[in-house]
């Protein structure tokens, strides 16, 4: 089953077409990646998917619904969180207070409500909340430091909490791990794959570092000059000329 469909989108910018006609479908419950040379476009569509840009053509359907122009608030009530190339936090507050506040500016339905049972009162049931994915992230013994004086692999831990916080179904992730040492990239990509299987997420991840990310992923989409060149699982794709092409003799393959 799609979780997302993408149909013939295109995005220019004056006369440069970020996007170009692209056309995808992302399974639910799996962790695609979408990879291609920087300018490709890979930010732009996730801008296109995730409403902060309207594409000139083309649809996006989200869970059955046309979601196409949706602005970003609406998309994250119905279930799509997103994080951002470079973090986009609060920096003066705390990790627990940035959770808190993205839940507050998007109150949304609570996908703990049915672990935590009876009703409770909002603000009890936000804290429990933040505090589980606080849990859930690794987070949890830092829940009272300022963002800023967070390594930028946990900036990135913090932001995906964000999004969790939005009891998204379906997590846009742009370069979860630029910039983030390898030890920290691999535990990032755990916590994805572990969250994937106990909740049943969807990632849609935008990453240049194959060495990290190829062991977690089950498909991978290939994006060039904003077309969609390949796409499938890992093995195939990485042995597809066209990509191998793309990234100019696979200096950024099998690394
Ligand atoms: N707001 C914008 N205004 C004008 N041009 C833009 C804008 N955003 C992106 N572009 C251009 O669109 C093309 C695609 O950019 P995009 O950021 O989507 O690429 P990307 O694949 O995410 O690259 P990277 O790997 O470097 O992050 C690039 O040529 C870029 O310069
Ligand atoms: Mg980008």
């Amino acid at each position: 089953m799609n979780i997302l469909s993408v149909h013939d989108v295109r995005k220019s910018f004056g006369n440069l077409h970020a996007i170009d006609g692209v056309s995808l479908n992302v399974a639910a419950g799996k962790i695609s990646i979408l990879i291609g040379p920087n300018g490709s476009g890979k930010t732009t569509l996730i801008n296109v998917i995730g409403g902060f840009y309207k594409p000139y053509s083309g649809i996006v359907v989200f869970r059955d619904k046309d979601i196409t122009g949706f602005p970003p608030f609406k998309l994250y009530k119905l279930g799509l969180g997103r994080t951002f190339q470079i973090p986009a936090l609060f920096w003066h507050l705390t990790v627990l207070e940035n959770l808190l506040v993205a839940e507050k500016n998007n109150p949304g339905e609570s996908f703990l409500r049915s672990i935590l049972g009876t009703w409770k009162n909002r603000e009890t049931e936000s804290m429990e909340k933040a505090s589980r994915i606080l849990e859930l992230l690794g987070l949890s013994k830092i829940w009272d430091q300022s963002v800023y004086n967070l390594s930028g692999g946990q900036m990135k831990l913090v932001e995906i909490g964000r999004a969790l916080m939005s009891d998204a179904t379906l997590l846009l992730l742009d370069e979860p791990v630029s910039g983030v040492n390898p030890t920290l990239a691999h535990e990032i990509f755990s916590r994805i794959l572990s969250l994937r299987d106990r909740f049943g997420l969807t990632f849609f991840i935008v990453e240049h570092r194959l060495d990290i990310a190829l062991r977690y992923v089950d498909e991978i989409f290939v994006m060039a000059y904003g077309k969609l060149i390949a796409s499938g699982v890992p093995d195939e794709v990485m042995n597809n000329k066209k990509v191998i092409e793309a990234y100019l003799g696979g200096e950024y393959l099998g690394g």
